[in-house]
């Protein structure tokens, strides 16, 4: 992906965002502050539905994975765009439905939905549960019947494709907590178990082999092996799967290293081994869905922070503080991401300063970057941190009772409020 221009410099040498001064929505709605292209967004929802429809035949769907970005607004903005809803627990089940979402576009993920989840998804009326093992396939089965309804559900298959190895490999992932492996023989006999139960009507399979892989391959082989398990499925048990779920994972850029393929490039690859395989075994083409979240978002979205001290530690290295940090995009922290640094108001300048990034909890490991380039920092300077717009605002914390950020959209130059500043007041909402 990454096929998007979000970010540019406007004729005040400031950074902007879909036509919007970075510098302006800071001092509009302060800081730390996340702001996303809304156009941008459209845009990679467009490019993922055309390329899914042309190479299907229209037979498939795109499903937005929220989990890498949140609201009611996103989920309108998806709805609008035609694309189905990723969901993985009865919060993000519960925004989508309260943003009008039709039920019947959303699947239900996760490895350990409870009873209440489940029931709340069956009552809705959602699309797919995709179903991770046995005790929640009994547990669907008992509370289906007793609500008289059917729950159309996939199975999470483990492919046995470890994506995230410099060479991927083909065996690694058995020890993973989603799904039900292939090797065992455990997903045959669920699919056996679900065709007989009450309740329950079995549609297809899912499977997901990880975020941010650039490589084409291991999506080529996730898919022969999910086509050679339908095959089985249709020897054994007389029964043709018609759902082939394959899941998210696409990489986007984030620094100028980066080489994500091209969307197509992965669609081709993948449509073709599907449709090949399908032709030579005489198999109906199943019906496609892919589950992309950071494609979707990722690139859309910057973060503006305020610089309030610039510290300098003689034969050391320079710390910038920011007014936000871990608590609004713990990615360094947990994955040591990389992430590309511009000071908006003198975005037009060149990057002469090596800088660590700090937020402001306390705690050593609250960093945003290390030893990155930016342009020479001043207290005051509006710092934006690019490709923010996947699992930043999703994974914000109140750490140190810190409230989380706005976030703010940009369609058509014009900027409005998606989500409002957390205040103080809604920090101590249900302390008792
Ligand atoms: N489908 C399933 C079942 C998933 O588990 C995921 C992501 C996706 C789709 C979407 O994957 P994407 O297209 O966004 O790569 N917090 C991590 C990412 C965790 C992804 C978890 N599952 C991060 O910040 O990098």
């Amino acid at each position: 992906m990454g096929e998007t221009t979000v970010t540019s410099v406007n004729e005040h040498g400031h950074l902007s965002i879909g036509g919007a001064d970075t510098v302006a929505l800071a001092a509009k709605y302060g800081t730390p502050l996340y702001v996303m292209d809304e156009d941008a967004i459209r845009t990679n929802c467009r490019a993922l539905k055309n390329s899914l429809d042309r190479h299907y035949a229209q037979h498939g769907l795109v499903l937005y994975a929220s989990k890498a970005f949140c609201c009611k607004r996103m989920y309108r903005i998806i709805e609008e765009e035609g694309l189905g809803a990723d969901v993985v627990s009865g919060g993000e089940l519960y925004t989508a439905l309260e943003a009008g979402f039709p039920a019947q576009k959303i699947y239900f993920h996760g490895n350990n939905k409870t009873a209440d989840e489940l029931s709340m998804a069956l009552e809705a009326g959602v699309g797919r549960i995709v179903v991770d093992n046995i005790a929640e396939l009994e547990l669907l089965s008992a509370l289906a019947v007793a609500a008289g309804k059917t729950a159309d559900i996939l199975f999470r298959i483990k492919p046995g494709i470890d994506a995230h190895t410099h060479n991927f490999v083909r065996t690694g992932q058995i020890d993973s907590k989603f799904g039900f492996a292939l090797e065992t023989g455990e997903a045959l006999e669920a699919v056996q178990k679900a065709l007989t139960m009450q309740g329950i009507r079995f549609a297809g399979v899912h499977c997901h082999i990880g975020s941010q892989i650039f490589e084409i391959d291991p999506f080529v082989h996730a898919a022969e092996v999910m086509l050679g398990f339908i095959q089985k499925v249709r020897e054994t048990c007389g029964y043709t799967i018609g759902e082939l779920n394959l899941g998210g994972g696409f990489g986007i850029r984030y620094v100028q290293e980066d080489d994500p393929k091209a969307l197509e490039s992965y669609m081709e690859a993948v449509s073709k081994t599907v449709l090949d395989f399908c032709r030579e075994k005489e198999l109906p083409v199943p019906f496609i869905c892919i589950e992309p979240g950071r494609s979707i978002v990722g690139d859309t979205g910057v973060t503006l922070y305020t610089v309030g001290g610039v510290k300098t530690i003689p034969g050391c290295r320079t710390y910038v503080s920011i007014d936000g940090g871990m608590t609004d995009n713990p990615r360094y922290a947990l994955y040591q991401s990389s992430y590309e640094a511009i000071i908006a108001n003198k975005a037009a300048q060149q990057k002469d300063f090596t800088a660590t990034i700090a937020g402001r909890c306390c705690e050593s490991g609250d960093l945003i970057q290390e030893h990155t380039q930016i342009q020479t920092p001043a207290v005051g300077d509006i710092l934006a941190v690019l490709s923010t717009g996947a699992y930043n605002y999703s994974m914000a914390s109140n750490y140190n009772r810190v409230p989380r950020p706005p976030v703010v959209m940009v369609r058509g130059g014009t900027d409005s409020l998606a989500v409002r500043r957390e205040t103080y007041a809604d920090l101590v909402r249900n302390d008792v």
